[in-house]
């Protein structure tokens, strides 16, 4: 299957790789995934990952050894929303299981599962780094901190909403 980028992701992909030495291309691979990931609804095929590694020219090996190890990437469809609790030490101790089990039940779904209608993903993640803020979770770029049951509602109903009424 034949894979294409749009011209502004091919911008974008083309400014990352001219910050890095002609012989460093390689160098650009974290960034780059980042703009392609959002390019192809939110995860990455091997056919994408080939690209990534034909344009960076690098191995695709060495791509799939990245996307796997880092759990930013996704190589299986998700939601729009990709929720990933942390459930690491500190945030267990303030509540993290609750917190997953909370959304579980409304979402409707199981931890690594995706609602029906593709909106949000339940992701249980280790240590996002904001221990003291704890629980807390991550949404793409976003971190939601001192979690309770209310800000979950609202977190849910104020992305949700945007897509379906069901939220
Ligand atoms: S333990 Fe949850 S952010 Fe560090």
């Amino acid at each position: 299957m034949d894979v294409h980028f749009s011209q502004e992701a091919l911008k974008e992909i083309n400014r990352i790789i001219a910050q890095y030495p002609k012989e460093r291309k390689n160098s650009a691979l974290l960034p780059v995934l980042h703009v392609v990931q959002k390019e192809t609804e939110g995860w990455l095929s091997p056919e994408t990952m080939d690209k990534v590694a034909s344009i960076l020219e690098i191995k695709p090996i060495e791509v799939y050894e990245v996307v796997t190890f880092y759990t930013m990437y996704f190589t299986k469809p998700v939601g729009k929303y990709v929720i990933e609790v942390c459930q690491t030490g500190p945030c267990m101790i303030c509540g993290s299981d609750h917190i997953i089990k909370y959304l579980e039940d409304k979402l409707g779904i199981k931890v690594g599962e995706t609602t029906p209608d593709n909106i949000f993903t339940l992701r249980a993640v280790e240590c996002l780094g904001a221990c003291g803020y704890a629980p807390m979770l991550q949404i793409g770029e976003q971190y939601y901190e001192h979690l309770t049951e209310e800000k979950l509602d609202q977190i849910i109903h104020e992305l949700g909403s945007k897509h379906s009424d069901k939220y």
